[in-house]
């Protein structure tokens, strides 16, 4: 027997007990002629005293870090109690040891404040994955797993296992393919997700589908991207939007619960597309404070039910909000004393070039109900007030305002906005803030080819109102200019993406379910008959055989991890991640293959 007991289990009620532990060495500490180990495994940290009588034999067998140990002994009480770790209040006086196999010496310490850097943590991930750190991210994973399984399970969900190897399936990114031996010049894709086959298994009569599964997608990297990575991939049948919202809210509620403890009683709260651009700038605002954007001029086309305040601003001669075409500003709480070296430091910051702003204008609402600004010489104090009204400013309160271009200085403000939150700590690890975003468009413009394409995929279907625009009118854009006047910029998605603390969690679509919808919306896109047939026959003709009204939706599986644990970076909730240029350091993948396997797919390398 290698273990009774593992060494995170054992308390003062254990005393006196005769164990056997088996673990890794943490740490060595020898006091004249005793010594002390620290044991470690899954469980914890056991502290271990070699008394006198066992230094020649350790002096025989010495101990290393990292090294594979079983002890037999007894249960202590320890003289010197450690408060902080479970088993602080008892120690093993070790009477017998073995080493079940030696280390190396480990290239970083495991212990939660490592020396190891980020690229030698990759490389030793196996080593990586012993920190506590690491362990209690993959332990977070599991228990978000099986909080998920469950919830589904009790509400009829059946988890179904669709392939890897398939066709391409557009989300929007690039496919990772994979050449047929047996099939010379011809090449699978990995599914980017398994969206075609959810659909597909609704028509067959699997109203309800589950998957916790991996998908794969060559797209540039950032914190929360991997070219791996695993959604919760749900569809249903017979429900409308509001169906799907109800039993998701419940699914992260459950999770938030089940694996945070959270009752989150709150209302799940819903904002249009429209409203999160015009009020945040981005499609997935960050509502845990309360800071929105005024807009003081903003093209109408953009926004057509929205009205920018641009009276407040026009006509006083300042030729850098004359010349924009668009203004922003917002209020940032309790900022009003900021000095002069401080809003400096704002202005380089939207200066710099991932923010890419000439300069920024500020107005300080001091306590006594006056107005400071960098533009005193253009706006009189009237002119100020009626800009910190609009911008919904009080006393004590810093106005900051971006002009020029139009996206640009949307996503800008957007940004400074969450920047100003992270500087003053309103963005709090432990608070959790649920938003559905609805009504998105369901076609953005590509400006490089002239073209619609799908903005979540193209199986989502338009609102029921918006069908006939789709259907009665011509996609052709005539004057690439003034897309925006299209009817089709007008028509709204009957998607919804789900965003928690800023970050977009989750997103899904009631789907078309009509073989004539589905060929416009294809041809929508620039695809013809033929195109169609050879992509998505499959779909077409199984939209034939009865397929049910159907929707559905899909989490990010490592996102919603990662949040939940208070950080921003997916790679440390995944086990073996890949690093920023999609490699795995570890493997060295990817990697050259044989020449004997270039020749059995008969492909020949021609690099450019
Ligand atoms: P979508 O493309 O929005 O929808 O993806 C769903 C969720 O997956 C997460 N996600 C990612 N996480 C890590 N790395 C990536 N590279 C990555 N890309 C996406 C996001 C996102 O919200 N088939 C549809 C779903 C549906 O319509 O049902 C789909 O895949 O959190």
């Amino acid at each position: 027997m290698y273990r009774s007991h593992t060494c995170g289990e054992l308390r003062i009620a254990d005393t006196k007990k005769e164990i056997t532990l088996s673990g890794w060495v943490q740490t060595i500490r020898k006091f004249g002629s005793i010594t002390f180990v620290d044991l470690r495994d899954r469980y914890g940290i056991t502290q271990l005293l070699f008394s006198e009588n066992l230094n020649a034999q350790l002096d025989a067998n010495p101990l290393g870090r990292e090294f594979v140990l079983q002890v037999k002994g007894i249960v202590n009480e320890r003289s010197n109690k450690n408060a902080n770790i479970p088993t602080g209040e008892i120690e093993i006086a070790v009477s017998e040891f073995t080493i079940l196999n030696k280390s190396a010496v480990p290239p970083f310490s495991i212990q939660d404040d490592t020396d190891g850097g980020d690229e030698l943590r990759m490389k030793y991930r196996f080593l990586d994955l012993r920190r506590n750190m690491v362990k209690k991210n993959l332990e977070l994973r599991y228990a978000v797993g099986r909080s998920t399984r469950n919830y589904l399970h009790e509400n009829n969900f059946m988890d179904i296992e669709t392939p890897f190897l398939i066709k391409s399936t557009p989300e929007g990114a690039r496919d990772f393919v994979v050449p047929s031996r047996m099939n010379p010049g011809q090449f699978y894709a990995l599914p980017q997700s398994p969206q075609t086959f959810k659909q597909l298994l609704m028509v067959s009569g699997y109203d309800r589908y589950y998957q916790i599964v991996k998908c794969f997608r060559d797209e540039d990297l950032r914190a929360d991207r991997q070219p791996e990575f695993t959604q919760i991939d749900c569809e249903m049948s017979f429900v409308e939007q509001e169906d799907i919202l109800n039993m998701f809210e419940g699914l992260v509620k459950r999770i938030f619960k089940d694996v945070k403890n959270i009752d989150y009683t709150n209302i799940v709260e819903r904002m249009t597309w429209e409203d999160a651009m015009w009020h945040f700038g981005n499609d997935k605002p960050d509502i845990r404070f309360d800071i929105k954007i005024a807009n003081l001029k903003f093209p109408q086309h953009t926004f057509p039910t929205k009205a920018a305040q641009s009276a407040l601003i026009d006509g006083a001669s300042f030729g850098v909000f004359d010349d924009a075409e668009t203004v922003l500003a917002i209020a940032v709480p309790g900022c009003s004393e900021y000095t002069r070296k401080q809003t400096d430091e704002l202005t380089e910051w939207v200066k710099r070039p991932q923010i890419g702003m000439k300069g920024l204008v500020f107005i300080k609402c001091t306590a006594d109900g006056t107005f400071k600004s960098s533009v005193d010489k253009f706006y009189d104090a009237e002119r100020l007030k009626a800009i910190a009204t609009a911008a919904n400013a009080k006393a004590g309160d810093l106005i900051l305002i971006l002009a020029g271009a139009e996206e640009k200085t949307r996503k800008a403000t957007s940004d400074l906005r969450m920047y100003m939150a992270d500087k003053l700590g309103m963005r709090k690890t432990d608070e959790f803030k649920l938003l559905w975003v609805l009504d998105f468009p369901l076609f953005e413009y590509a400006e490089d080819d002239n073209r619609w394409v799908a903005r979540h995929h193209p199986f989502t279907s338009p609102k029921p109102d918006h069908i006939d625009i789709m259907i009665n009118n011509n996609p052709v854009i005539e004057d690439a200019a003034k897309y925006l006047e299209h009817p089709y910029a007008g028509i709204k998605a009957n998607a919804y993406d789900m965003v928690l603390n800023g970050n977009e969690i989750g997103g899904g679509s009631i789907r078309i379910f009509q073989r004539a919808l589905q060929e416009k919306m294809f041809a929508a896109l620039g695809m013809d008959a033929e195109e169609q047939q050879h992509k998505f026959g499959f779909l077409l003709g199984a939209f034939e055989y009865g397929a049910p009204p159907h929707g559905g939706l899909a989490f990010g599986f490592d996102r919603l991890c990662a949040i939940l644990g208070g950080s921003e970076s997916i790679r440390d909730f995944i086990a073996f991640p890949k690093n920023n240029s999609g490699r795995d350091v570890m493997l060295d993948a990817p990697s050259t293959i044989d020449a004997k396997q270039f020749e059995e797919l008969q492909i020949k390398l021609d690099l450019k």
